[in-house]
């Protein structure tokens, strides 16, 4: 069956560009990304690459790990990494799987056969310390994705673990966030949102992101 959030992140060993990856173990307590790629030299995955290489400060500003996979074997995966690093700019600086006997990808449902029945499709899976799947985006083929929303998710997502709210349309770190409608208690609301709040309306409530500092 298809993988949705809240289930549990599968377990896995496999080869990567770091060593063998028993992915629990690797993962330990910290945010994972694993995102698949159709296959090595490729050029859109090329690009996709570096950009998560250059981005691996803002990832660990969120205590996030990065992992990629592709159904290539480790030797085209170690060649196609100099070409990361000579073409992007940046050298893979996180694990990239070598899923060529497809274990990984099947288990995470990477290869839609009505796409390709071959290549993974762009699988994105956000996972929690708690091994929960938190984040499902798949993109074509053809479409490079987006880190930078990725990004934007897990701080939404992390955000709302720790406080009782929710984050409206294009929201992005600093902005404005939604109170949750479930809370009702204005003597608590006092005390969550000190800043306190614009009622729009009764279920729709703004009040400045908690957790920063004026
Ligand atoms: C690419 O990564 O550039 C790519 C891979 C498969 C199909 C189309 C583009």
């Amino acid at each position: 069956m298809a993988l949705r959030i809240g289930d549990t992140a599968p377990d896995f060993q496999q080869d990567s560009t770091d060593g063998e990856i028993d992915f629990h173990a690797w993962a330990g307590s910290h945010w994972v990304i694993l995102f698949s790629h159709p296959r090595d030299f490729t050029p859109v995955c090329t690009t996709e690459l570096g950009e998560v290489a250059r981005l691996k400060p803002e990832f660990e500003k969120r205590d996030v790990k990065a992992i990629g996979l592709s159904v290539d074997p480790l030797k085209d995966h170690l060649a196609w990494a100099g070409d990361i690093k000579e073409t992007q700019g940046y050298a893979l600086n996180f694990p990239l799987l070598a899923d060529a006997d497809k274990k990984v990808a099947n288990l995470y449902d990477m290869i839609h056969p009505n796409a390709d029945d071959t290549f993974t499709v762009r699988s994105v899976f956000v996972i929690d310390p708690k091994k929960k799947i938190r984040l499902i985006i798949t993109y074509p083929a053809s479409t490079g994705r987006n880190f930078i929303e990725i990004l934007r998710v897990i701080d939404s997502l992390q955000l709302t673990d720790s406080y009782k709210v929710a984050t409206p349309v294009n929201w992005k770190n600093g902005d404005d966030v939604i109170i949750v409608p479930s809370l009702k208690d204005e003597a608590e609301m006092k005390t969550l949102f000190p800043s306190g709040w614009k009622t729009v309306k009764p279920y729709l409530r703004l009040t400045p992101q908690p957790n920063l500092k004026k």
